[in-house]
Order: structure tokens, then C-alpha cells, then sequence
């Protein structure tokens, strides 16, 4: 049995290619990374709605499968696991703090546990705290040299005197510290070592200022794949969940991971063309000889990158054939060759997958761009309708959730 999520898609946006999310190979994977972890607790990262792969579903599988947190970037996100029906602790780093911030307020509501990266957020976070009349539970944040979110270390001591006497006041608990590495992507650089023993020292502090952090966590995939050491109470995994590669030297059928994403579209169109013929806009591709073009109903507005002709080959009746001539904005040509027999129109040009199955990676037509998979799953547009595998039923504690949910 399959699902078609979303907004229900007209049979034109089914005929034009669709996205097929395999939820099973997320529960497998996720299984297949808690067994390399000693840490007791396991974020399932779903921000981005579930890199691509949608955000509801991927938490309810990944929730199925053994992660006891959720983890998003934007606090919509968290709210909408909430409105979803789904109970686990959600954390979310990035929001703008103001007083008057709805968005806050209904999270603090809703039992969302928030970043805490500097003493403006913290008396923001508190005086939403206090009218509501509970604590808001946050994680604090050391800016280990990303120098994204997070207190810089000489900033370090203030917020957690700050964070501290909140608690005292009622108004915050500190349930976590944590840190995302600049050289996360790249485990061996000597300046993730360095960073971890700056968050050490932060923990230190934070617990001589009289707090109690129970959660410390700075890995993401590629560190819970390669450094144990870094994984302290929690690790928080993104790619590696969704069965990408999280850095060049891994690959993720060697953990035992596979993608759960396939993006594949009908071949709508098989002409002959003489040789000398110009291929798509500014004749990018001209044929030396007489070939066979196919045409794929998908383009730009879709997520296709660009930069994917000549650099890719897509997946069709068992042959692989590359992209050709510049990407439009809705479709674009492949090379079926000289010979195009056993091709016909209505196949399905599987455009990257499982290269199990002998297409494509999104991992290879990030490289192909000099980018990463994730840019290609991301960049997936929501027009696409999302199909997902029967799996998702499958999982033991499923349940479609409550359209009322207060
Ligand atoms: C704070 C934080 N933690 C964890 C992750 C997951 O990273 P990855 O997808 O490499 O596992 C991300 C993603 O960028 C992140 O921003």
C-alpha cells in the first residue's frame, strides 16, 4: 500500500514525477546508528521539513524506531510535531527573541525545549516564562567556534550566572548544554578535539555556577559515525538517519545505511533528431550524430540543479543516460543514445535513489554540482508530491494523529 501526502496532488502533478520516501530505511538506519552509540539518548534531527523527506512522517517513524528527542532548527517546526499529536521532547535552536514572539509563547506552551545562546534570549525567555507561570526548559549553547548561535566561551560565565539565578527565580531550567562543531562534517580535524574540550570547560562552569545540565550533546551524523568519544549524553543525527553520506570518507552502505529518498519523473516524450541537432536553450549540447532524446517533466522549479546537465546520468529501463543541454525551468532532455530501443515513453526515469538499485545518489548529484546530497534533497520543491511506502503503518506505535489535537 502507498500514501500520497500533502495536499492531495492533481493526476498532472502525479504524471510530472514525484517523490517516493521510503520510511522503513529511515527506521532501519536509525536503528543501525543507536547500535553505534553508547549515548543514552538519540535525537532524530527532522528540521527542514525531515531534510526534504516530510517532517511529521519522518518523526513518527524516527519516534518508532528509537529516538526519544526530536530536533528542529525553526520552533513551526517543533509546534507542528506538537499539533501532530507527538509527545517525545522536541529541542529547537532558532527563533528570534522578542517579548511579544506568539511563536515563543506557544512553544513554551507546548512543552518545546529552546537554545539558550545569550543573556538577551534568556530575558526574553523568561518573561514569557513568568506570564505563563511555568519554566521555560532550555538547553544553553556554547558557540565552540561555528560562531553561529551560541555564547562565545568570554561570554560563558555571565549567562550562566544569568541562567542560573533565572532558575532560582522560577522562570528557567537548564536541562541541557550543548554545541554544534565547526568541523563537524570532518571528524579527524584536530579542531573538533579542541572544541569539545572548550564545551568541557564550559560544562564545568555551568555546574560550579550551581547548574545541573542532565543532557550534553555535540555530535552530529558524522561524529556519531566516527568519534564514540564526542557523544556524551545525546547525539543528534540528521543525514545519516535519511541514509546520506555526512562526510566524503563515509559511506553509508558501509554503516549499513541506506537513502530513503527517490525523486522519479515518466519520460513524456522519445524523438530522433539528425545529427548537428541543438539541445535545449543556447544549444548547450549539440549531437555529432543521429540520437534519441528523452524528455523528463521535471526542472528547476522542481529542485533540479542546473549544474546537473553533462554531469549526471539518470536511471531508464535498466540503462543509465545523461542529462543533456541546460536544465529548464520544468523539464529537462536526456540522451537515450543511437539507439533507443527497449526505451518507451511512460518509463520511469529514476533521477537519483538507492544506488543499490543501480540509479543515482543524491550523494552523487551533490558531488556532480561540488555540492553535498543534502543540498540536493533539500532543494526538492514542495510541488512534488511526496508518496510514502506502506512501512509507515508498519511501525509498532503509529497512529494517524487526532485532527483536534489542543
Ligand atoms: C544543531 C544541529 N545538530 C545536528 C544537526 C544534524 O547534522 P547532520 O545532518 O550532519 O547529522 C544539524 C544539521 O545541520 C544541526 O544544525
Amino acid at each position: 500500500m502507498r500514501r500520497i501526502a500533502q495536499s492531495e496532488p492533481t493526476p498532472e502533478a502525479v504524471l510530472s514525477g514525484q517523490v517516493s520516501v521510503d520510511l522503513s530505511a529511515i527506521s532501519d538506519n536509525i536503528k543501525a546508528l543507536k547500535k553505534r552509540t553508547a549515548a543514552p539518548h538519540f535525537m532524530a534531527v527532522v528540521k527542514g521539513n525531515g531534510y526534504g523527506h516530510g517532517l511529521v512522517d519522518v518523526a513518527r517513524t524516527a519516534v518508532a524506531a528509537g529516538a526519544d528527542w526530536l530536533g528542529t532548527a525553526q520552533l513551526s517546526e517543533a509546534i507542528t510535531l506538537r499539533q501532530a499529536g507527538i509527545t517525545v521532547p522536541v529541542l529547537s535552536w532558532l527563533y528570534l527573541a522578542s517579548q511579544t514572539s506568539a511563536t515563543i509563547r506557544e512553544a513554551l506552551e507546548y512543552d518545546v525545549d529552546v537554545s539558550l545562546g545569550s543573556v538577551g534570549q534568556l530575558e526574553v525567555l523568561a518573561g514569557i516564562a513568568e506570564q505563563l507561570g511555568r519554566p521555560a526548559v532550555v538547553h544553553l549553547e556554547l558557540d565552540s567556534g561555528l560562531s553561529r548561535g551560541g555564547a562565545r566561551k568570554e561570554n560563558w560565565p555571565e549567562l550562566v550566572a544569568q541562567a542560573r539565578k533565572a532558575e532560582q527565580d522560577g522562570t528557567v531550567l537548564v536541562r541541557g548544554i550543548w554545541t554544534h562543531l565547526a568541523w563537524a562534517d570532518v571528524p579527524a580535524h584536530p579542531g573538533n578535539a579542541a572544541a569539545v574540550a572548550e564545551f568541557e570547560d564550559a560544562v564545568r562552569e555551568a555546574r560550579a555556577a550551581g547548574l545541573d545540565p542532565q543532557l550534553r550533546h555535540v555530535s552530529s551524523s558524522a561524529n556519531i559515525l566516527d568519534r564514540p568519544e564526542f557523544h556524551f549524553d545525546m547525539v543528534r543525527a540528521g543525514l545519516a538517519i535519511y541514509g546520506l553520506a555526512p562526510a566524503d570518507h563515509l559511506d553509508p552502505a558501509d554503516f549499513g545505511l541506506r537513502p530513503a529518498l527517490s525523486v522519479t519523473a515518466p519520460l513524456v516524450m522519445v524523438k530522433k533528431v539528425p545529427a548537428g541537432t541543438g539541445v535545449s536553450y543556447e544549444h548547450q549540447a549539440i549531437t555529432h550524430e543521429p540520437r534519441y532524446l528523452g524528455l523528463i517533466p521535471l526542472g528547476y522549479a522542481d529542485g533540479i540543479p542546473k549544474g546537473i546537465s553533462g554531469r549526471s546520468l539518470v536511471q531508464i529501463a535498466g540503462r543509465k543516460v545523461p542529462v543533456i543541454g541546460k536544465v529548464c525551468m520544468d523539464q529537462f532532455m536526456v540522451d537515450l543514445g543511437p539507439d533507443a530501443s527497449g526505451i518507451e515513453v511512460g518509463d520511469t526515469a529514476v533521477l537519483f535513489g538507492d544506488p543499490a538499485g543501480g540509479a543515482a545518489s543524491a550523494d552523487d548529484w551533490g558531488a556532480a554540482i561540488g555540492s553535498h546530497g543534502d543540498e540536493i534533497i533539500n532543494r526538492i520543491a514542495p510541488r512534488l508530491p511526496r508518496v510514502y511506502e506502506s512501512s509507515a503503518y508498519e511501525c509498532p506505535d503509529y497512529q494517524e494523529a487526532p485532527s483536534d489535537v489542543a
